[in-house]
Protein backbone atom coordinates (compact mmCIF):
# COMPACT_ATOMS: atom_id res chain seq x y z
CA UNK A 1 0.00 0.00 0.00
CA UNK A 2 1.26 3.20 -0.85
CA UNK A 3 1.16 5.80 2.30
CA UNK A 4 1.77 9.95 2.48
CA UNK A 5 4.09 11.04 4.23
CA UNK A 6 2.53 13.14 6.56
CA UNK A 7 4.10 16.42 8.18
CA UNK A 8 4.32 14.55 11.65
CA UNK A 9 6.19 11.32 9.95
CA UNK A 10 8.31 14.16 7.71
CA UNK A 11 9.35 16.52 10.96
CA UNK A 12 10.32 13.08 13.10
CA UNK A 13 12.79 12.31 10.46
CA UNK A 14 13.95 15.71 10.47
CA UNK A 15 14.81 15.87 13.98
CA UNK A 16 16.21 12.88 13.86
CA UNK A 17 18.48 13.93 11.41
CA UNK A 18 19.38 17.56 13.47
CA UNK A 19 20.22 15.76 16.38
CA UNK A 20 23.25 13.82 13.87
CA UNK A 21 25.35 16.61 15.60
CA UNK A 22 25.14 16.10 18.83
CA UNK A 23 25.27 12.08 18.53
CA UNK A 24 28.39 12.41 16.49
CA UNK A 25 29.69 14.31 19.83
CA UNK A 26 28.43 11.97 21.95
CA UNK A 27 29.76 8.97 19.68
CA UNK A 28 33.32 9.79 20.74
CA UNK A 29 32.22 8.80 24.13
CA UNK A 30 30.90 5.49 23.49
CA UNK A 31 29.14 4.75 20.28
CA UNK A 32 27.24 1.81 21.86
CA UNK A 33 25.15 3.98 23.81
CA UNK A 34 24.57 6.16 20.62
CA UNK A 35 23.65 3.41 18.75
CA UNK A 36 21.06 1.88 21.11
CA UNK A 37 19.31 5.03 22.15
CA UNK A 38 19.47 6.38 18.00
CA UNK A 39 17.42 2.53 17.77
CA UNK A 40 15.31 3.79 20.45
CA UNK A 41 14.58 7.09 18.72
CA UNK A 42 13.85 5.11 15.19
CA UNK A 43 11.07 2.91 16.88
CA UNK A 44 9.65 5.75 18.18
CA UNK A 45 9.18 7.02 14.39
CA UNK A 46 5.81 6.14 13.11
CA UNK A 47 6.96 3.85 10.28
CA UNK A 48 7.34 5.06 6.78
CA UNK A 49 7.02 2.00 4.48
CA UNK A 50 6.08 4.08 1.29
CA UNK A 51 6.36 7.07 0.30
CA UNK A 52 3.79 8.40 -2.02
CA UNK A 53 4.97 10.25 -5.47
CA UNK A 54 2.13 12.06 -5.07
CA UNK A 55 3.42 13.43 -1.54
CA UNK A 56 4.13 16.76 -3.91
CA UNK A 57 5.87 19.10 -3.82
CA UNK A 58 9.30 17.54 -4.60
CA UNK A 59 10.77 19.39 -1.94
CA UNK A 60 9.17 17.42 0.51
CA UNK A 61 10.37 14.13 -0.98
CA UNK A 62 13.72 15.41 -1.31
CA UNK A 63 13.76 16.91 2.61
CA UNK A 64 12.89 13.50 3.66
CA UNK A 65 15.09 11.32 1.57
CA UNK A 66 17.99 13.43 3.10
CA UNK A 67 16.68 13.14 6.60
CA UNK A 68 16.43 9.59 6.30
CA UNK A 69 19.41 9.04 4.17
CA UNK A 70 21.80 10.73 6.92
CA UNK A 71 20.29 8.76 9.71
CA UNK A 72 21.65 5.51 7.84
CA UNK A 73 24.38 6.99 6.76
CA UNK A 74 25.22 7.81 10.58
CA UNK A 75 24.29 4.20 11.66
CA UNK A 76 26.26 2.84 9.46
CA UNK A 77 29.47 4.92 10.23
CA UNK A 78 29.31 3.62 13.84
CA UNK A 79 28.52 0.31 13.10
CA UNK A 80 24.92 -1.05 13.52
CA UNK A 81 21.91 -0.45 14.97
CA UNK A 82 21.42 -3.23 18.21
CA UNK A 83 18.18 -3.39 17.62
CA UNK A 84 16.82 -5.71 14.76
CA UNK A 85 13.67 -4.06 14.36
CA UNK A 86 14.60 -0.58 14.34
CA UNK A 87 17.16 -2.02 11.90
CA UNK A 88 14.05 -3.14 9.90
CA UNK A 89 12.45 0.35 10.23
CA UNK A 90 15.21 2.16 8.86
CA UNK A 91 16.04 -0.35 5.74
CA UNK A 92 12.02 0.13 5.19
CA UNK A 93 11.97 3.84 5.67
CA UNK A 94 15.61 4.39 3.30
CA UNK A 95 13.87 1.98 0.79
CA UNK A 96 10.66 4.17 0.38
CA UNK A 97 12.01 7.64 0.40
CA UNK A 98 14.62 6.24 -2.55
CA UNK A 99 11.65 4.64 -4.67
CA UNK A 100 9.88 7.95 -4.13
CA UNK A 101 12.16 9.68 -5.61
CA UNK A 102 13.77 6.84 -7.98
CA UNK A 103 17.15 6.36 -6.74
CA UNK A 104 19.45 4.65 -4.97
CA UNK A 105 18.90 3.68 -1.33
CA UNK A 106 22.04 5.92 0.27
CA UNK A 107 23.07 9.20 0.86
CA UNK A 108 23.83 10.77 -2.68
CA UNK A 109 25.69 13.80 -3.82
CA UNK A 110 22.82 16.09 -4.99
CA UNK A 111 20.90 15.55 -1.85
CA UNK A 112 23.63 16.47 0.64
CA UNK A 113 25.22 19.07 -1.60
CA UNK A 114 22.23 20.72 -3.67
CA UNK A 115 18.94 19.91 -1.74
CA UNK A 116 20.56 20.60 2.05
CA UNK A 117 18.40 23.18 2.91
CA UNK A 118 20.64 26.48 3.21
CA UNK A 119 20.43 28.72 6.92
CA UNK A 120 18.43 30.39 7.76
CA UNK A 121 16.72 27.07 7.18
CA UNK A 122 18.70 23.86 9.30
CA UNK A 123 21.71 22.87 7.40
CA UNK A 124 22.15 18.99 7.45
CA UNK A 125 25.32 18.16 8.95
CA UNK A 126 26.36 14.94 10.35
CA UNK A 127 29.16 17.18 13.10
CA UNK A 128 29.30 20.78 14.30
CA UNK A 129 32.22 21.15 12.51
CA UNK A 130 32.34 24.52 10.82
CA UNK A 131 33.99 23.35 8.00
CA UNK A 132 31.56 20.64 7.33
CA UNK A 133 28.72 23.51 6.64
CA UNK A 134 31.26 24.98 4.70
CA UNK A 135 32.17 22.04 2.43
CA UNK A 136 28.50 22.09 1.56
CA UNK A 137 28.12 25.22 0.71
CA UNK A 138 31.34 25.99 -0.92
CA UNK A 139 30.13 22.53 -2.74
CA UNK A 140 26.72 24.03 -3.64
CA UNK A 141 28.71 27.20 -4.65
CA UNK A 142 30.60 25.42 -7.62
CA UNK A 143 27.27 23.85 -8.32
CA UNK A 144 25.66 26.86 -8.98
CA UNK A 145 28.29 28.48 -10.87
CA UNK A 146 28.58 25.49 -13.16
CA UNK A 147 24.68 25.07 -13.71
CA UNK A 148 24.53 28.84 -14.53
CA UNK A 149 26.94 28.03 -17.72
CA UNK A 150 24.69 25.25 -19.30
CA UNK A 151 22.89 27.62 -20.94
CA UNK A 152 25.28 29.88 -22.01
CA UNK A 153 27.21 26.99 -23.49
CA UNK A 154 23.77 26.27 -25.10
CA UNK A 155 23.19 29.16 -26.75
CA UNK A 156 26.52 28.90 -28.54
CA UNK A 157 25.64 25.03 -29.55
CA UNK A 158 22.21 26.80 -31.13
CA UNK A 159 24.26 29.16 -33.55
CA UNK A 160 23.42 27.35 -36.70
CA UNK A 161 26.02 29.00 -39.40
CA UNK A 162 29.39 29.27 -38.51
CA UNK A 163 29.03 33.44 -38.41
CA UNK A 164 26.21 32.74 -36.18
CA UNK A 165 28.71 30.55 -33.77
CA UNK A 166 31.49 32.83 -33.82
CA UNK A 167 29.03 35.53 -32.57
CA UNK A 168 27.71 33.65 -29.56
CA UNK A 169 30.94 32.36 -29.03
CA UNK A 170 32.70 35.89 -29.02
CA UNK A 171 29.28 36.80 -26.85
CA UNK A 172 29.41 34.18 -24.27
CA UNK A 173 33.35 34.01 -23.83
CA UNK A 174 33.71 36.91 -20.75
CA UNK A 175 30.85 35.01 -19.07
CA UNK A 176 32.44 31.09 -19.36
CA UNK A 177 36.08 32.61 -18.44
CA UNK A 178 34.59 34.47 -15.57
CA UNK A 179 32.82 31.90 -14.62
CA UNK A 180 35.60 28.70 -14.72
CA UNK A 181 37.53 31.54 -12.71
CA UNK A 182 35.00 31.29 -9.75
CA UNK A 183 34.48 27.52 -10.04
CA UNK A 184 38.30 26.63 -9.96
CA UNK A 185 39.10 29.14 -7.20
CA UNK A 186 36.18 27.42 -5.38
CA UNK A 187 37.60 24.32 -5.96
CA UNK A 188 40.66 25.26 -4.94
CA UNK A 189 39.83 26.72 -1.47
CA UNK A 190 39.20 22.74 -0.43
CA UNK A 191 43.01 23.22 -0.22
CA UNK A 192 43.18 25.97 2.71
CA UNK A 193 43.80 24.39 5.81
CA UNK A 194 42.25 26.60 7.49
CA UNK A 195 38.78 26.82 5.19
CA UNK A 196 39.00 23.03 5.24
CA UNK A 197 41.42 21.44 7.90
CA UNK A 198 42.56 17.73 6.71
CA UNK A 199 41.46 16.31 9.84
CA UNK A 200 38.14 17.50 9.96
CA UNK A 201 37.33 16.21 6.69
CA UNK A 202 39.11 12.85 6.70
CA UNK A 203 38.19 12.27 10.03
CA UNK A 204 35.48 14.02 10.77
CA UNK A 205 32.87 14.05 8.14
CA UNK A 206 33.85 12.10 4.85
CA UNK A 207 33.76 9.15 6.77
CA UNK A 208 29.73 9.55 6.90
CA UNK A 209 30.14 9.60 2.76
CA UNK A 210 31.53 5.38 3.02
CA UNK A 211 30.09 3.09 0.48
CA UNK A 212 28.19 0.32 1.46
CA UNK A 213 30.04 -3.35 1.57
CA UNK A 214 29.42 -6.56 0.92
CA UNK A 215 30.33 -7.98 4.30
CA UNK A 216 30.90 -10.98 2.89
CA UNK A 217 33.14 -10.15 -0.59
CA UNK A 218 33.70 -6.56 0.56
CA UNK A 219 31.68 -6.20 -2.79
CA UNK A 220 31.06 -2.22 -3.23
CA UNK A 221 27.02 -2.24 -3.66
CA UNK A 222 26.69 1.43 -3.58
CA UNK A 223 28.90 4.02 -3.54
CA UNK A 224 28.45 7.15 -1.18
CA UNK A 225 28.48 11.01 -1.70
CA UNK A 226 30.75 12.02 -4.34
CA UNK A 227 31.67 15.11 -6.67
CA UNK A 228 31.32 12.18 -9.14
CA UNK A 229 27.63 12.20 -8.90
CA UNK A 230 27.26 16.18 -10.18
CA UNK A 231 25.01 16.31 -12.79
CA UNK A 232 26.17 20.11 -13.53
CA UNK A 233 29.56 18.64 -14.79
CA UNK A 234 28.40 15.55 -16.74
CA UNK A 235 26.14 18.05 -18.30
CA UNK A 236 29.34 20.44 -19.50
CA UNK A 237 31.11 17.69 -20.01
CA UNK A 238 28.81 16.54 -22.83
CA UNK A 239 28.29 20.22 -24.11
CA UNK A 240 31.71 20.52 -24.70
CA UNK A 241 32.13 16.98 -26.06
CA UNK A 242 34.39 14.95 -23.63
CA UNK A 243 33.82 11.51 -24.58
CA UNK A 244 36.16 8.00 -23.58
CA UNK A 245 34.95 4.75 -22.41
CA UNK A 246 35.35 5.89 -18.73
CA UNK A 247 33.77 9.15 -19.02
CA UNK A 248 30.62 6.97 -20.14
CA UNK A 249 31.11 4.39 -17.97
CA UNK A 250 30.61 6.63 -15.00
CA UNK A 251 27.84 8.58 -16.51
CA UNK A 252 25.81 5.24 -17.34
CA UNK A 253 26.64 3.81 -13.51
CA UNK A 254 25.65 7.51 -11.74
CA UNK A 255 22.42 7.17 -13.20
CA UNK A 256 21.13 5.73 -10.27
CA UNK A 257 22.09 8.50 -7.83
CA UNK A 258 20.20 11.17 -9.88
CA UNK A 259 16.06 11.71 -9.84
CA UNK A 260 14.39 11.16 -13.16
CA UNK A 261 14.67 14.50 -14.14
CA UNK A 262 17.95 15.08 -14.09
CA UNK A 263 18.70 11.22 -15.59
CA UNK A 264 16.41 12.39 -18.66
CA UNK A 265 18.56 15.83 -18.90
CA UNK A 266 21.90 13.78 -18.61
CA UNK A 267 20.20 11.09 -21.29
CA UNK A 268 19.34 13.91 -23.61
CA UNK A 269 22.57 15.86 -23.90
CA UNK A 270 24.88 12.20 -24.26
CA UNK A 271 22.45 11.50 -26.90
CA UNK A 272 23.13 15.31 -28.11
CA UNK A 273 26.34 14.77 -27.82
CA UNK A 274 26.55 11.49 -29.86
CA UNK A 275 24.36 13.03 -32.88
CA UNK A 276 27.40 15.21 -33.23
CA UNK A 277 25.89 18.40 -31.23
CA UNK A 278 28.74 19.72 -29.15
CA UNK A 279 31.18 22.10 -28.84
CA UNK A 280 34.03 19.33 -30.09
CA UNK A 281 32.43 18.23 -32.98
CA UNK A 282 31.88 22.34 -34.02
CA UNK A 283 35.18 22.24 -33.87
CA UNK A 284 36.04 18.97 -35.57
CA UNK A 285 33.70 19.95 -38.31
CA UNK A 286 35.29 23.44 -39.05
CA UNK A 287 38.79 22.79 -38.50
CA UNK A 288 39.28 18.60 -38.87
CA UNK A 289 40.55 16.24 -36.50
CA UNK A 290 37.49 14.15 -36.35
CA UNK A 291 39.01 11.17 -36.01
CA UNK A 292 41.51 12.00 -33.30
CA UNK A 293 41.18 10.54 -29.72
CA UNK A 294 39.43 12.65 -27.09
CA UNK A 295 41.17 11.07 -24.51
CA UNK A 296 45.35 9.64 -25.11
CA UNK A 297 48.28 9.87 -23.00
CA UNK A 298 49.46 11.74 -26.55
CA UNK A 299 47.90 14.55 -25.28
CA UNK A 300 50.57 15.67 -22.46
CA UNK A 301 52.17 16.91 -25.26
CA UNK A 302 49.79 20.05 -24.91
CA UNK A 303 49.72 19.86 -21.20
CA UNK A 304 52.96 22.81 -20.65
CA UNK A 305 50.34 24.90 -23.43
CA UNK A 306 47.42 24.74 -21.51
CA UNK A 307 49.34 24.71 -18.38
CA UNK A 308 49.98 28.15 -19.05
CA UNK A 309 47.14 29.53 -20.54
CA UNK A 310 45.39 28.74 -17.38
CA UNK A 311 47.75 30.03 -15.14
CA UNK A 312 47.39 33.35 -17.79
CA UNK A 313 43.66 32.84 -17.87
CA UNK A 314 43.60 32.62 -13.54
CA UNK A 315 41.82 29.19 -14.35
CA UNK A 316 44.00 27.49 -12.26
CA UNK A 317 46.81 28.91 -9.60
CA UNK A 318 50.39 28.26 -9.04
CA UNK A 319 49.56 27.12 -5.56
CA UNK A 320 47.93 23.68 -6.92
CA UNK A 321 50.79 22.79 -8.93
CA UNK A 322 53.02 23.26 -5.97
CA UNK A 323 50.84 21.36 -4.19
CA UNK A 324 50.57 18.35 -6.77
CA UNK A 325 54.28 18.31 -6.85
CA UNK A 326 54.86 18.54 -3.30
CA UNK A 327 52.43 15.28 -3.20
CA UNK A 328 54.97 13.61 -5.71
CA UNK A 329 51.74 13.38 -8.24
CA UNK A 330 53.09 13.46 -11.59
CA UNK A 331 50.56 15.17 -13.86
CA UNK A 332 53.02 14.78 -16.84
CA UNK A 333 52.72 10.56 -16.78
CA UNK A 334 50.20 8.75 -17.80
CA UNK A 335 48.92 6.90 -14.46
CA UNK A 336 50.40 3.49 -14.48
CA UNK A 337 47.49 1.51 -13.35
CA UNK A 338 45.03 3.80 -15.90
CA UNK A 339 43.15 1.53 -18.28
CA UNK A 340 44.74 0.86 -21.77
CA UNK A 341 44.81 4.02 -24.01
CA UNK A 342 42.97 3.72 -27.73
CA UNK A 343 45.51 2.22 -30.13
CA UNK A 344 45.01 5.29 -32.64
CA UNK A 345 48.34 7.52 -32.69
CA UNK A 346 48.34 11.48 -31.60
CA UNK A 347 50.07 12.98 -34.04
CA UNK A 348 53.08 15.14 -32.31
CA UNK A 349 52.41 19.02 -32.75
CA UNK A 350 54.95 20.67 -35.18
CA UNK A 351 57.92 22.85 -33.99
CA UNK A 352 56.78 26.31 -32.55
CA UNK A 353 57.74 28.61 -35.25
CA UNK A 354 55.89 26.67 -38.07
CA UNK A 355 52.94 26.73 -35.69
CA UNK A 356 52.81 30.44 -34.89
CA UNK A 357 53.79 30.95 -38.48
CA UNK A 358 50.58 28.46 -39.35
CA UNK A 359 48.28 30.84 -36.72
CA UNK A 360 49.71 34.31 -37.90
CA UNK A 361 48.45 33.93 -41.72
CA UNK A 362 44.58 32.81 -40.58
CA UNK A 363 41.85 35.02 -41.22
CA UNK A 364 41.47 37.01 -37.89
CA UNK A 365 37.83 35.68 -37.20
CA UNK A 366 39.30 32.32 -37.59
CA UNK A 367 42.04 33.21 -34.83
CA UNK A 368 39.64 34.44 -33.11
CA UNK A 369 37.44 31.22 -32.75
CA UNK A 370 40.27 29.26 -32.13
CA UNK A 371 42.09 31.14 -29.30
CA UNK A 372 38.83 30.87 -27.88
CA UNK A 373 37.62 26.93 -28.11
CA UNK A 374 41.84 27.13 -26.97
CA UNK A 375 41.01 29.66 -23.53
CA UNK A 376 37.74 26.94 -23.30
CA UNK A 377 39.61 23.93 -23.47
CA UNK A 378 41.98 25.49 -20.59
CA UNK A 379 39.02 26.56 -18.44
CA UNK A 380 38.17 22.57 -18.06
CA UNK A 381 41.93 21.68 -18.07
CA UNK A 382 42.24 24.01 -14.67
CA UNK A 383 38.96 22.94 -13.01
CA UNK A 384 40.89 19.15 -13.78
CA UNK A 385 44.45 20.42 -12.36
CA UNK A 386 42.40 22.09 -9.01
CA UNK A 387 40.63 19.22 -8.59
CA UNK A 388 43.30 16.87 -8.32
CA UNK A 389 45.82 19.23 -5.98
CA UNK A 390 42.22 19.53 -4.40
CA UNK A 391 42.30 15.19 -3.85
CA UNK A 392 45.57 14.96 -2.96
CA UNK A 393 45.55 17.61 -0.17
CA UNK A 394 42.76 16.31 1.18
CA UNK A 395 42.77 12.42 1.16
CA UNK A 396 45.92 11.51 -0.90
CA UNK A 397 46.21 8.14 -1.85
CA UNK A 398 42.95 6.48 -0.50
CA UNK A 399 40.12 5.58 -3.03
CA UNK A 400 37.64 7.88 -3.42
CA UNK A 401 33.83 7.86 -1.59
CA UNK A 402 32.76 7.32 -5.19
CA UNK A 403 34.62 4.16 -6.08
CA UNK A 404 37.61 5.18 -7.61
CA UNK A 405 41.26 4.61 -7.27
CA UNK A 406 40.83 8.76 -6.25
CA UNK A 407 43.94 10.62 -7.68
CA UNK A 408 45.43 8.31 -10.24
CA UNK A 409 41.46 8.11 -11.59
CA UNK A 410 41.30 12.22 -11.30
CA UNK A 411 44.72 12.62 -13.04
CA UNK A 412 43.13 10.62 -15.99
CA UNK A 413 41.28 13.69 -16.77
CA UNK A 414 44.33 15.84 -17.28
CA UNK A 415 44.48 13.67 -20.77
CA UNK A 416 40.76 15.20 -22.16
CA UNK A 417 40.79 16.89 -25.18
CA UNK A 418 37.67 18.07 -26.21
CA UNK A 419 39.77 19.79 -29.22
CA UNK A 420 42.54 17.19 -29.95
CA UNK A 421 43.06 18.75 -33.59
CA UNK A 422 43.81 22.29 -31.72
CA UNK A 423 46.57 20.72 -30.07
CA UNK A 424 48.06 18.43 -32.30
CA UNK A 425 48.07 21.23 -34.77
CA UNK A 426 50.34 23.47 -32.82
CA UNK A 427 47.38 25.89 -32.94
CA UNK A 428 46.47 25.87 -29.84
CA UNK A 429 50.10 25.90 -28.47
CA UNK A 430 50.32 29.22 -30.74
CA UNK A 431 46.89 30.86 -29.80
CA UNK A 432 48.82 30.08 -25.99
CA UNK A 433 51.46 31.55 -27.00
CA UNK A 434 49.80 34.77 -28.25
CA UNK A 435 48.33 35.08 -25.25
CA UNK A 436 44.47 36.70 -26.06
CA UNK A 437 42.54 34.58 -23.73
CA UNK A 438 41.44 37.56 -21.62
CA UNK A 439 41.10 39.50 -24.70
CA UNK A 440 39.15 37.80 -26.92
CA UNK A 441 35.57 38.29 -25.45
C1 LIG B 1 37.58 17.98 -0.59
C2 LIG B 1 37.19 18.18 -1.83
C3 LIG B 1 37.16 17.11 -2.88
C4 LIG B 1 37.73 15.86 -2.90
C5 LIG B 1 38.60 15.21 -1.83
C6 LIG B 1 37.35 15.24 -4.14
C7 LIG B 1 37.72 13.96 -4.53
C8 LIG B 1 37.26 13.33 -5.65
C9 LIG B 1 37.59 11.99 -6.01
C10 LIG B 1 38.50 11.07 -5.22
C11 LIG B 1 36.97 11.72 -7.18
C12 LIG B 1 37.00 10.42 -7.96
C13 LIG B 1 35.67 9.74 -7.80
C14 LIG B 1 35.52 9.03 -6.46
O1 LIG B 1 35.98 7.90 -6.33
O2 LIG B 1 34.90 9.62 -5.55
C15 LIG B 1 36.22 12.89 -7.56
C16 LIG B 1 35.48 13.00 -8.72
C17 LIG B 1 34.83 14.13 -9.09
N1 LIG B 1 34.67 15.26 -8.32
FE1 LIG B 1 35.65 15.70 -6.61
N2 LIG B 1 36.58 16.11 -4.87
C18 LIG B 1 36.44 17.25 -4.13
C19 LIG B 1 35.73 18.38 -4.47
C20 LIG B 1 34.98 18.49 -5.62
C21 LIG B 1 34.23 19.65 -5.99
C22 LIG B 1 34.13 20.96 -5.18
C23 LIG B 1 33.62 19.37 -7.15
C24 LIG B 1 32.74 20.32 -7.90
C25 LIG B 1 31.62 19.99 -8.45
C26 LIG B 1 33.99 18.04 -7.53
C27 LIG B 1 33.57 17.40 -8.67
C28 LIG B 1 33.96 16.17 -9.06
C29 LIG B 1 33.68 15.60 -10.36
C30 LIG B 1 32.93 16.29 -11.48
C31 LIG B 1 34.23 14.34 -10.38
C32 LIG B 1 34.25 13.39 -11.58
C33 LIG B 1 35.48 13.72 -12.42
C34 LIG B 1 35.68 12.90 -13.66
O3 LIG B 1 34.83 12.07 -14.02
O4 LIG B 1 36.74 13.09 -14.31
N3 LIG B 1 34.82 17.53 -6.57
N4 LIG B 1 36.43 13.87 -6.62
Amino acid sequence: MIAHASPDVRAAWAALSLSLPARHEAAARGAEAVLAQLAADILAVPSLDAVSAADRPIEHRRALALDVLMVEAFARRHGSLPDAQAARALHAACAAVAAALGIQPILNYPLYIRHNPLPPAPLRTFTPLASEARFIRMHRAVEERLDALIPVLDTVLDGHSDDAFDAAFAAAYPTLADGFRAVNALMAAFQDPQRMPVDAFTAGFRPYYASEYDPATGRVLREGPSGLQSPTFRAVAMQLGYADHGLDHWTTHLAGYHETAVRDDLNRRRADRDAGHSMADRFAARFGGQTLPRLHPGHAASLPDLLAMAYRGGWVDQASTALLAAAGVRIDVWPPDAPEPPSTDVPHPPPTAVADAAFATLPSADRGTLSRFAGLEAMLFGFHVAHVATAAAQIGRVPGTGGTSGVDFLVIALYRRAFPALWTSGLGGAAARAGVENTIG
